[in-house]
């Protein structure tokens, strides 16, 4: 059974940082074969992962849908929508040693993508079971998620920074997991950009109120703004610097990863 984890929070409080970095240290840690998907509409995980963005989902189901509208369409003669579906799906998976990286892309267009969605929902779920870990990096409204794209997540990690109104933010999507009954098995917080990795009193205390469960704290880490600065992907930031220790501590919690 492949294990499923979304990470979701509020715009720029860290997702595709943490969800990077745990992607590589559960393909460290040995427990690959890992499908991670990008489903956020301004997809970055590949930078942090360091590899080259493959074509997107959003992309094929353009190429699919012109096809209908296009006399000279992607689709060659003699070939079925399901059968391109099929044979453009290959390229967009990048194919790294113990990952492989699919991008959902942007949801373009007026026309009815019904259709190409169901195809690719289908070819999701042939796909994804084979992988011990389906790890996804989503926008705030875990849009794939809810309309059935992606599949039915066992663990949600919501990411925040350590401010009052993030943790408040992260409350609101808990409550709307809640509402949207997606059969989460489980929900924790994770804090980002803590300077010293410590949290004040008052922010406990809003994670307390919102009723959100605490699995860590991710410190603020300056060699963050180096990588990126320098362009290096942050997979290879040291392995006993602060951002991937907590991480680490972190995984230990999570008893069914
Ligand atoms: N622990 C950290 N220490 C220092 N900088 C960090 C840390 N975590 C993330 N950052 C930086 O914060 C910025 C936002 O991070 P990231 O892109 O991962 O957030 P996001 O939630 O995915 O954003 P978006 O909502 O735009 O997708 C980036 O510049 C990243 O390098
Ligand atoms: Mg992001």
């Amino acid at each position: 059974m492949t294990y499923t984890i979304a990470f979701a929070g509020k715009g720029g409080t860290g997702k595709t940082t943490v969800c990077g970095l745990f992607v590589d240290h559960l393909v460290k840690a040995g427990k690959g074969p890992i499908l991670a998907v990008d489903a956020d509409a301004n997809s970055n995980l590949n930078e942090v992962l360091g590899v080259e963005k493959p074509i997107t989902l959003g992309d094929i189901r353009e190429e699919i849908a012109k096809s209908d509208l296009v006399e000279k369409g992607p689709i060659p003669p003699g070939m079925s929508k399901q059968e391109y579906a099929d044979f453009r799906f290959g390229s967009a998976l990048t194919e790294e040693k113990d990952y492989d990286l699919l991008i959902m892309g942007r949801t373009q267009g007026k026309g009815c993508y019904c259709f190409v969605n169901d195809l690719l929902r289908a070819q999701i779920k042939r796909y994804y079971q084979n992988y011990q870990y389906l790890v996804v990096d989503n926008e705030a409204g875990l849009e794939h998620i809810s309309r059935g794209i992606l599949p039915p997540v066992d663990l949600i990690l919501l990411v925040s920074d350590c401010s009052r109104r993030g943790i408040q933010a992260a409350g609101r999507i808990a409550e709307m997991i809640g509402q949207l009954d997606m059969a989460v098995k489980e929900v924790h917080l994770i804090v980002n950009r803590a300077p010293g990795g410590k949290l004040e009193e008052g922010i406990l205390d809003e994670i307390n109120a919102q009723k959100l469960s605490l699995i860590g704290v991710v410190p603020q880490d300056e060699d963050v703004y180096q990588y990126d600065a320098a362009g290096k992907p942050l997979v290879e930031l040291p392995e006993d610097g602060p951002i991937k220790t907590a991480l680490r501590e972190i995984v230990q919690k999570l008893k069914a990863v």
